[in-house]
């Protein structure tokens, strides 16, 4: 176990670039199993859960490189072969090579996927799906079984735009007879990214980026490129702390498209910014002046910002609100906010903050990856020392995050955690 120290309460200036999107590398990876050609993805993050999805594909035959953020694939010799617990259960996206590999090869086994703990996180949808395309799934042994004759075009609807069932169903109909339709489609921009790489293979996915996507069955796929968006949640995290402790501090590699509802709330709480092409420089705002947030799907405010942003409601001037509808459980770093001397009244998913309150470093918990984002941030704005303990799931996300912070000013360090 690691934590990570950090001596807050300075200002930071300098330059932070933001990586490509861990939510899009992490399905970009298994969607290269679609085809037997070579791949390209350029602005890949170095984070745990890439390391993991490449060791994967190697178990399969992949041969892969990577360096200079630059991943290679050769699936040349790829086989299909179960996908074990000992990979499966590290992340949660592991589950996106049940669509590409029963897209491929009509048979998948799969262990459970892992993951954060934010709710009950059923894969309901992805599973009816995939049944609705004529799947036969067995579960046993904690194990995923999947067979199909032939995957026929079919229509599907989703009672919520699930992310990852979207994704999954465009894995798992690109190389199928005939064409899907997915209604109420999620439209979150990695989805986009997704088609644009399966689409630069030769597949015929249309209308990604809004909630009708359809896919053309193709035959065969061929060699793939595609450039990995740069991160809106590790890019808005960035700002959110510069709204808090820059001093012009820049922020580079990001696409402004993404990030309109947290830079209209932002604007909306008194923060000044300026953007310039693909990159925003921020500085501190000393008044900040209370909001309402609530999260929602994408073009709404990211379920993944949430928690960051709720530390820094707790700098501002009065009453703010903060409701999560995505997950259950995207309140359980509220306790450790108010340990550090946050006033939060938190009821199931809505969080009454009253702010402006000093933070004071302590010894915390990051419950999960966006609440060790929120507690990042307070550790950077509060007096002292905190610690955060838990915080492997924090670098899951976020590239070489200490690195980043200390170019720009941040005492900070990741130390073992022996206790
Ligand atoms: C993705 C993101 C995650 C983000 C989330 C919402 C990845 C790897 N992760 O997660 O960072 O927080 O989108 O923007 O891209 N649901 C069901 N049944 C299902 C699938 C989902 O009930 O089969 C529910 C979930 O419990 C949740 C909601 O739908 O309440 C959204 O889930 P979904 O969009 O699928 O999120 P993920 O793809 O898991």
């Amino acid at each position: 176990m690691k934590k990570l120290i950090i001596e807050g309460g300075n200002d930071i200036s300098g330059t932070i670039k933001i990586s490509g999107a861990k939510n899009s590398i992490v399905a970009l990876i298994p969607a290269s199993i679609l085809t037997n050609g070579k791949c390209v993805i350029t602005n890949a993050p170095d984070i745990s859960d890439v390391r993991i999805l490449l060791d994967t594909m190697r178990t399969l035959g992949s041969e892969i490189t990577f360096e200079n953020e630059t991943i290679t694939i050769d699936n040349r010799n790829v086989k299909n072969k179960k996908i074990s617990e000992e990979y499966a259960s590290k992340l949660r996206a592991s589950y996106y090579f049940m669509g590409s590999l029963i897209g491929k090869y009509h048979h998948a086994e799969i262990a459970y996927p892992g993951g954060c703990v934010i709710g009950s996180r059923p894969i309901d949808y992805h599973i009816n799906s995939f049944k609705k395309m004529g799947i036969n799934i067995v579960e046993n042994n904690a194990e995923y079984i999947m067979d199909v004759d032939k995957i026929n075009g079919s229509h599907i609807y989703f009672d919520f735009p699930s992310v990852g069932a979207t994704i999954n169903v465009i894995l798992a109909s690109t190389l199928a007879s005939g064409t899907t339709v997915i209604e109420n489609a999620a439209k979150e921009p990695e989805i986009t990214n997704i088609a644009s790489f399966l689409n630069s293979m030769g597949a015929h996915i249309y209308g990604a980026g809004t909630s009708t996507i359809t896919i053309e069955g193709v035959e065969t796929l061929g060699d793939g490129y595609v450039e990995t968006i740069p991160d809106r949640i590790e890019a808005g995290t960035y700002i959110i702390i510069g709204a808090l402790i820059g001093d012009n501090l820049k922020i580079d590699n990001i696409i402004e498209k993404h990030l309109e509802s947290v830079l209209y709330k932002l604007k909306e709480a008194g923060v000044k910014y300026k953007i310039d092409d693909q990159s925003i420089i921020i500085s501190k705002t000393n008044s900040l002046k209370p909001i309402n947030i609530k999260t929602a799907v994408y073009p709404g405010f990211p379920t993944d910002l949430g928690q960051p942003m709720s530390t820094l409601l707790t700098q501002c001037a009065g009453e703010s609100i903060f409701e999560e509808t995505i997950y259950e459980n995207r309140l359980r770093h509220i306790p450790h906010l108010n340990s550090m001397g946050a006033n939060i009244k938190a009821f199931e998913r809505t969080a009454i903050i009253n702010g402006p309150t000093p933070l004071r470093g302590r010894k915390v918990k990051a419950t999960d990856l966006r609440a060790g984002a929120s507690m990042l941030v307070a550790g950077l704005i509060a007096e002292g020392r905190t610690e955060i303990s838990n915080i492997e799931h924090l670098l899951r996300g976020y590239e070489r995050i200490v690195d980043k912070l200390s170019s720009v000013g941040v005492n900070i360090r990741l130390i073992d955690d022996e206790k």
